[in-house]
């Protein structure tokens, strides 16, 4: 499984554009692939997939945790469901940094999404100082433990890793630290639910590193952000195997 996320770039012109070029170059493509859209995108987006019967999954990169009500500027699940999205990126180091969202934020924006029949890729991931310091494993485990808190089945989550320091730095993890952190999570999973969920890795993925980290036995796919801007880097990644 390989998605984008498309950040704050692209207008509804540009996202159309994207979505027919994308289309011509991975007709033949076997990899799930996904774009999380700005808000503005989703409908249009959404609505060509369909003229198309392309298989692209349509999602957003974010949401607020409550059903309606007096939120100016937030945008809800029910919402999202409405204008055609099948996924929503939840917990993303922008949106915790930027935007203080904590973990019991999330863990309520996860649920939600879930109540509304959004599947959530959950993202997760460590700062260089918390990495230097040997905490990643205990600062992953709580933001993993506490944003799933009270979920009972994880049928329609996926996590991505994303280490902090590796987004948008052109620094990528090396495919063993990262296949090292996918199966410490993998494990806590399993140790905690009972359960298996596919496990994408984020972070300066270019076409240039993406084999190599799909190689690894438990990266499931990749959550890619600068490089999904462009289709023709997007479907070359997309050509990857796992
Ligand atoms: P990047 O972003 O690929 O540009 O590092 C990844 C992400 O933030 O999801």
């Amino acid at each position: 499984m390989i998605i984008g996320n498309w950040k704050m770039y692209k207008t509804v012109d540009e996202a159309l554009e994207f979505v027919k070029t994308l289309a011509s170059l991975t007709s033949k493509s076997q990899v799930e692939l996904g774009i999380a859209v700005p808000f503005t995108a989703l409908l249009p987006v959404a609505s060509m997939v369909e003229q198309l019967k392309l298989s692209l999954w349509v999602g957003a990169q974010n949401m607020h945790d409550e059903a309606e009500g007096a939120y100016t500027g937030e945008i809800s699940a029910r919402m999202l469901r409405d204008v055609g999205a099948q996924f929503v990126i939840l917990g993303h180091s922008e949106r915790r940094q930027h935007f203080g969202e904590s973990n019991s934020f999330i863990n309520r924006k996860v649920k939600r999404a879930l109540q509304e029949g959004l599947h959530v890729v959950l993202c997760v991931g460590e700062t260089r100082e918390e990495r230097e310091a040997g905490r990643e494993e205990a600062v992953l485990q709580e933001q993993l433990l506490k944003s799933l808190e009270g979920i009972k089945n994880l049928d329609e989550v996926t996590l991505a890793y994303e280490p902090i320091w590796a987004i948008g730095t052109g620094k990528v993890a090396t495919p063993a630290d990262a296949q090292k952190v996918h199966a410490f999570c993998r494990k806590l999973i399993a140790k905690r639910w009972g359960a298996e969920i596919a496990i994408l890795y984020g972070g300066s993925v270019k076409p240039e590193n993406s084999g190599a980290l799909l190689c690894e036995e438990d990266i499931d796919g990749l959550l890619v952000g600068g490089a999904s801007l462009d289709p023709d880097s997007f479907a070359k990644i997309a050509k990857e195997q796992k």
